[in-house]
């Protein structure tokens, strides 16, 4: 079985000589928790640049669905690479990008024709779904949750409310957004208990926010991530999307479901709206899509999607190369992906209770398929937030050789790629032991 081999001190001296070189010419807006400089990977496994070998559950933030380098995609791209690199899908026409399009329309079940508006990034896939609400809806005001994460563009950014140092110095933003609190029922904003809670924070909407300060009938779109993800991997109770998109319906306002990050099979279904038994009207896409090329989507109902030539366009978006990494990535998916995702996923999710019952710092558990998140506490009763536990506890496995990253103040998320291993899960929980009990024991 494979394993984590760190041969070198970390980082090694050639990942210092390249952070080195880094530190005087990238952009330090960057935020490196540890200091991994990758060479190669290969399914799970990154080796650095010093030989060592890391076990990967970040997937390069829930990027690589198919594992480092699937040799189905390497073989898509190369093919794709000797016959066209580049002919701007906004200008011309080119296989790849309507197979793509039709194949994408084709995962969505219901009887509308969807269309597929293609972007280069996650951030661009949710702004594209940002103007075309306006476009079609003709209303200005739009919904969003604290917690949230839709990406750095300015637009998306004015959706965004993950932490302050995404907006500071940013200001004025795109006017006209509400955020509201997300259903995170462990920490409830309005220190009710669910079930009991009755969803209040979804009737609360409708009850206070739509009678006092924002009239529904100027509201084009409520943004949602089905399962919030930057903001600490929050899963809301299984009738959260259904009741909300209910009102959002009453008042003519599209629900638009950020998946960049949970779409992808990455929680056992394509997408993970689908656990929630919703349609959304306008959905986003990237991250997993092309399994690391840069792609995003925007996809909704022809009828939603009717703005005119020329309304919005992007020079690279739909490139050859990913989408044909997009078509291979779908087919993997779709042949044993997804469900090893939710395998997998129930593996990591009770090994991970299973800690529970023996670290007190871990204060929560949660997660579908493979998107499982852990937070940790200094105190059961108070929920006071281990953040620096967190970080150590990051840290430790990294010099272990585990890949691990953060999310919300003091959560840590587990994204492994789908084609993940019951002997890299159990890998994973191991090292994760260990470091807990070094941290916090
Ligand atoms: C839910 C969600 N939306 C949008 C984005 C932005 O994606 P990108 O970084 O590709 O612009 C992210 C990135 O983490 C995300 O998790």
């Amino acid at each position: 079985m494979k394993t984590p081999e760190i041969l070198t001190p970390l980082p090694g001296p050639r990942a210092q000589q390249l952070i080195k070189l880094d530190a005087t010419f990238v952009s330090p807006s960057y935020t490196r928790v540890y200091p991994l400089v990758a060479e190669t990977g290969e399914g799970l496994w990154i080796q650095d640049v010093d030989g060592n070998r890391f076990l990967d559950f970040t997937a390069g933030i829930a990027v690589h669905a198919t594992g480092h380098c699937h040799p189905q995609v390497v073989q898509a791209i190369k093919a794709q690479a000797d016959k066209l690199l580049h002919m701007s899908g906004t200008d011309f026409y080119y296989t790849p990008q309507i197979m793509l399009a039709q194949k994408l329309a084709s995962l969505v079940s219901g009887p509308d024709v969807q269309r597929v508006y293609f972007g280069n990034s996650g951030a661009e896939a949710v702004e594209a779904a940002f103007k075309l609400a306006r476009w079609h809806t003709k209303r200005e005001l739009n919904i969003a949750f604290f917690g949230a994460f839709h990406g750095r563009t300015m637009g998306a950014l004015s959706l965004t409310a993950s932490k302050t140092v995404q907006k500071r110095h940013y200001n004025p933003l795109v006017p006209g957004i509400t955020h509201i609190p997300y259903a995170y029922c462990y920490r409830c904003a309005y220190n009710l208990t669910y079930p009991q809670c009755n969803l209040f924070c979804v009737r609360w909407v409708e009850d206070t926010l739509f009678r006092t300060t924002v009239p529904p009938e100027e509201v084009a779109a409520i943004f949602v991530e089905p399962i919030q993800g930057e903001g600490g991997y929050i899963v809301p109770p299984p009738e959260f999307h259904k009741e909300f998109q209910a009102i959002a319906r009453k008042y003519g306002i599209l629900y638009v479901a950020d998946e960049v990050q949970s779409g992808m099979g990455r929680t056992g279904r394509m997408f993970a709206m689908e656990h929630f038994g919703v349609a959304p009207d306008i959905m986003a896409l990237a991250k997993g899509i092309a399994s690391g090329l840069p792609l995003g989507a925007m996809m909704a109902p022809a009828q939603i999607m009717d703005w005119e030539a020329g309304s919005h366009a992007s020079t690279f978006g739909g490139n050859p190369l990913a989408c044909q990494a997009a078509l291979a990535t779908i087919e993997l998916l779709e042949n044993e992906l997804m469900a090893n995702a939710s395998v997998q996923g129930e593996r990591l999710l009770s090994g991970l209770r299973v800690l529970q019952t023996r670290f007190e710092c871990i204060g929560d558990v949660r997660g579908i398929g493979l998107m499982v998140g852990a937070e940790l506490v200094k105190d059961r009763h108070t929920k006071a937030p281990a953040a620096d536990w967190r970080g150590r506890v990051i840290q430790r496995c990294f010099e272990k050789g585990l890949l691990i990253l953060g999310c919300g103040q003091n959560s840590i998320r587990f994204s492994p790629a789908l084609t993940v291993n019951a002997d890299e899960i159990d890998l994973c929980l191991s090292i994760l032991e260990e470091s807990l009990k070094e941290v916090a024991g």
